[in-house]
């Protein structure tokens, strides 16, 4: 019924500089809704996908200094140089606010972490943003797999060149969690600051997410406070939405609380 006017959406998003880096599965998708919401009006169907998008993405996209991210990335020091790429990698976690905000604790968090689950020997960091940028802190052996994805090319892209630079065996992927969920399977999946936005993008997303996942354990995180500063009462609400993701997973759950950041373990029944 709408296909002229899905392809025009696609189109327009796909050849857009703000969108156009985006994976192509979440345009379609985006531009699959708006198209529904306005069969015969393709510009309507496009200003509508544009502001899902925005919603989706650009206000993440808006604090992140992809500038500086490029020109750090492009100048990574040598991997045998421990204390440079600590450096550049501090540099570079820096260039987004979820991630600027970990650093103050990013030395404790992981051996706290690995002490609940035990040293993984693969990770899947799901919607990853930056945080592929922490390994120099996770103490991991240099045999780790360590799979990644994001809907951002631009970022899929600079964690790859890390991946190369350190001769980590590991992969990013451009992927839509919604429109094509990883069948990874590993010890240890992430899903860090993330599930609020994917559950805005569709409601029960991260169960389903969950469900299909092939780990042994899940590190679910939420902000302790919003971006301005603001925190009232943000780790009890998302305390109850971990703890009723797994109940239904029938998953133990361990929690560790950071200064601006809950964590939750959760241990799959497979
Ligand atoms: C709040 S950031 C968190 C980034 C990172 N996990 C962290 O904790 O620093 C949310 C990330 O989810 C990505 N994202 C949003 N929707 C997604 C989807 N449907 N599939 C995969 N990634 C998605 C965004 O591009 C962004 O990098």
């Amino acid at each position: 019924m709408h296909t002229g006017t899905l392809f025009r959406v696609y189109w327009d998003l796909l050849t857009s500089a703000r969108h156009g880096r985006l994976c192509h599965d979440t345009l379609w998708r985006v531009a699959d809704w708006a198209a529904q919401q306005y069969p015969r009006r393709p510009r309507e169907a496009t200003k509508v996908a544009k502001r899902k998008l925005h919603q989706i993405h650009g206000a993440y996209v808006r604090q992140l200094d992809l500038r500086r991210m490029g020109e750090l990335v492009g100048a990574l020091p040598e991997a045998g140089d421990a204390a440079a790429l600590e450096a550049a990698c501090r540099a570079i976690l820096a260039c987004h606010a979820s991630t600027r905000e970990r650093l103050a604790f990013v030395e404790e968090l992981y051996p706290a972490l690995f002490a609940l689950t035990g040293v993984p020997s693969s990770v899947a960091d799901l919607a990853c943003g930056l945080n592929p940028f922490a390994l120099p802190w996770m103490g991991l052996p240099t045999e780790v797999r360590y799979c990644a994805c994001d809907i951002d090319g631009r970022i899929v892209d600079a964690v790859n060149a890390l991946f190369a630079h350190t001769g980590t065996q590991g992969v990013a992927e451009s992927r839509d969690l919604l429109a094509s969920p990883p069948e990874w399977d590993v010890d240890m999946a992430l899903l860090l600051k993330t599930a609020p936005c994917l559950e805005q993008q569709e409601k029960g997303a991260t169960l389903n997410l969950l469900r299909g996942l092939r780990a042994r354990h899940v590190v679910l995180s939420f902000p302790a406070q919003s971006l301005g500063g603001k925190g009232k009462g943000m780790r009890r609400t998302y305390a109850e939405t971990a703890s009723c993701l797994a109940e239904t997973l029938k998953a133990e759950t361990q929690r560790l609380d950071c200064p601006t950041e809950t964590f939750f373990v959760l241990r799959l029944a497979r």
